[in-house]
């Protein structure tokens, strides 16, 4: 059967009322683009030689084709652990089932945070070190290395749990950075949280090197009964209350805070470091982190100021004893 000739024999088998819907025209657009991606990724050739082609499938392609099409298009299998490669922010990355898709409201909160930070200082002096928990294929950390590389001061560390999740970030790093030099500002760690981050030695090395603190996650999130059909690394989505990682991070700060007022008694600071936090969730857990019930660490922070930017963003000023955390919140 020519090609043409078994594509829209799919499109009638699996979408028959595509045509008699009136909002399908955007659905239907996609739905092709989609099907056009999978028959290139199986046949090898262009989307376009693809629609003008008259390439002949035989049986046992056509059996295998239609396969991956019903798993990607009716059992929801991501495209992009297919294709293996996606475009997240400015980079090319590889991508495989060791690692989150990454997702576009991601990436809409990293161009959020790069244009926020933009507006905010002058970037070539404001130097910082960037953390991120949970690094995934290396989407969100190696985006910030690349638009913030040109400052050689800043320093790029970022952990996760899963080892194949950090040596696939790794390579993406190789894939993506011919400039050796910048190898020197990145530090990819197979760990659990930050828990090879000693907070008092953390505090002391901001101060001296006058840098200033980023954290941005994308931490797990999710229930048991929300990641049902999902096809991510169970590690990299769940989470057992859905608000640990959080509490952990507001900790992890506190605790760093802690240290540089410790460390302010005996060095005179000129300026205390700023810290700048990046957070993705979901509602339910934004919820609950806010419940100040649930939630005993509220008691140790004043919000002083809560902001709407968006329909997904809001931005946090809060106080902890006599410093100052900006969060930027993006809700999924
Ligand atoms: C939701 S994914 C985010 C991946 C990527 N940063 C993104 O936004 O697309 C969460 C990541 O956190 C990692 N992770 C889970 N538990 C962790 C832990 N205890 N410590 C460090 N990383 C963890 C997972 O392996 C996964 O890569």
């Amino acid at each position: 059967m020519k090609i043409r000739e078994f594509f829209y024999i799919l499109l009638k088998r699996y979408f028959p009322h595509l045509k008699t819907k009136s909002k399908s025209k955007f659905f239907k657009k996609i739905l092709i683009n989609k099907i056009l991606l999978i028959f290139s990724y199986y046949l090898k050739i262009s989307k376009e030689e693809i629609l003008i082609s008259d390439i002949f499938l035989n049986s046992k392609e056509q059996e295998e084709l239609e396969k991956i099409l019903y798993d990607v298009l009716i059992k929801k299998y991501p495209i992009e652990y297919l294709l293996k490669k996606v475009r997240f922010g400015n980079l090319e990355l590889n991508i495989n089932e060791n690692c989150l898709v990454p997702r576009l409201e991601t990436e809409e909160f990293l161009f959020y945070s790069f244009e926020y930070l933009k507006n905010k200082y002058d970037l070539n002096d404001f130097s910082f070190i960037f953390l991120e928990l949970g690094v995934g294929s290396g989407n969100i950390i190696l985006n910030f290395l690349e638009f913030f590389k040109f400052n050689k001061k800043n320093i790029f560390i970022g952990s996760d749990i899963s080892f194949k999740a950090i040596y696939l970030a790794l390579s993406n790093f190789y894939l993506n950075f011919i400039d050796k030099s910048v190898s020197k500002l990145i530090y990819l760690i197979n760990s659990d949280k930050f828990l090879f981050i000693n907070t008092y030695n953390l505090s002391k090395f901001l101060i001296t090197k006058n840098l200033n603190l980023i954290i941005f996650s994308n931490p797990p999130y999710l229930d048991k009964k929300e990641i049902k059909n999902l096809y991510d690394p169970f590690v990299s989505l769940y989470s057992k209350d859905k608000i640990s990682f959080y509490v952990y991070i507001l900790k992890f700060v506190f605790e760093l805070i802690d240290s540089i007022v410790y460390l302010r008694n005996d060095i005179k600071l000129e300026k205390l470091p700023i810290i700048e936090v990046f957070l993705e969730i979901d509602r339910i857990g934004f919820k609950k982190l806010l419940n100040k019930k649930r939630n005993k660490i509220l008691s140790k922070l004043t919000i002083l100021k809560k902001q709407k930017i968006s329909k997904n963003i809001y931005y946090f000023y809060i106080k902890y004893k006599e410093f100052f955390i900006n969060i930027n919140f993006y809700v999924v």
